[in-house]
């Protein structure tokens, strides 16, 4: 019988390295457990997403997401705000010419629109002076919200529509997947993440449909290239079928 949906195509992971993505959660508790200021807890969040993304190409790894600011994260007290953009900045200026030397490119998953001028034009550069990178692919998911992409993703194809340049049978999952943020990534075959909570917090939603995921108890500043290890080896156990059964469970069935 041939299946029922236009695309069945979940290749699993790339031959080239493993796409892990990450909600780096936990930095407020880990400095409240502290007795410090969340403030430090993110900026202590920074070095542990440096050593991370060092210690991941060794591990397998060829494309790393992370998950940075959400959409929702907006909402919290001004000055927080401020402080997570300005780590952001200072996360580009200080790492972008490292990472440009070492061949990874850098690429910001979310959504731009109403983003301050000066944080546009450090994605752009950032994004421009990397492009030609293809030994790592760093994803920096910032202003991001898994259903804001969905939305945005469905606006530009009714947008298309309007302009008489597709019509709805023209849209199927890729045509769908190639107008998210993320579009052109491979989805990730591995969600970790830290912090003690199991749940999403609106990540990666389409993309994650058929990832692994693991929950990691520890505090992201407390994070690093032995932790990503055991989240891999975890994730190297399980087995991923698509939906499609293993060849030695179609043996036993015949
Ligand atoms: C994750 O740590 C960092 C961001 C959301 C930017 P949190 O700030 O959410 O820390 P907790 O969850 O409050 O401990
Ligand atoms: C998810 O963590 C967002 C980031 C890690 C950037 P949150 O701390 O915002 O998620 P909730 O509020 O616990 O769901
Ligand atoms: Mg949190």
């Amino acid at each position: 019988m041939s299946p029922p949906m236009e695309t069945l195509d979940y290749p699993g992971e790339a031959p080239d390295g493993l796409h892990v993505a990450i909600i780096m959660d936990g930095n407020g508790r880990w400095a409240k457990a502290r007795g410090l200021p969340r403030s430090l807890g993110h900026r202590a969040g920074v070095a542990a997403l440096r050593r991370t993304v060092e210690g991941a190409r060794e591990l397998g790894v060829n494309r790393l997401t992370v998950f940075g600011f959400s959409t929702e994260n907006w909402r919290r007290p001004r000055e927080e705000v401020s402080e997570l953009l300005r780590l952001l900045r200072a996360y580009f200026h200080s790492d972008l010419g490292r990472l440009e030397r070492e061949g990874v490119r850098v690429r910001i998953v979310g959504r731009r629109t109403g983003l301050e001028p000066d944080i546009l034009e450090m994605i752009r550069d950032a994004e421009a002076r990397t492009a030609s990178n293809s030994r790592f692919h760093l994803q920096v998911a910032f202003n991001y919200g898994g259903r804001a992409d969905i939305v945005d993703a469905a606006r530009a194809f009714a947008a298309a529509v309007e302009r008489g340049e597709a019509n709805a049978y023209d849209l199927d999952e890729a045509a769908f997947a190639s107008r998210l943020s993320t579009a052109g990534s491979p989805p990730p075959d591995l969600i970790i993440r830290t912090g003690f909570e199991r749940r999403l917090s609106n990540f990666l939603l389409w993309d994650c449909a058929y990832a692994e995921l693991v929950f990691q108890d520890i505090y992201w500043p407390d994070y690093g290239p032995e932790q990503l290890r055991a989240a891999i080896a975890e994730y190297l156990t399980r087995e991923r079928r698509f939906g499609g059964v293993q060849p030695h469970d179609i043996r036993a069935a015949v």
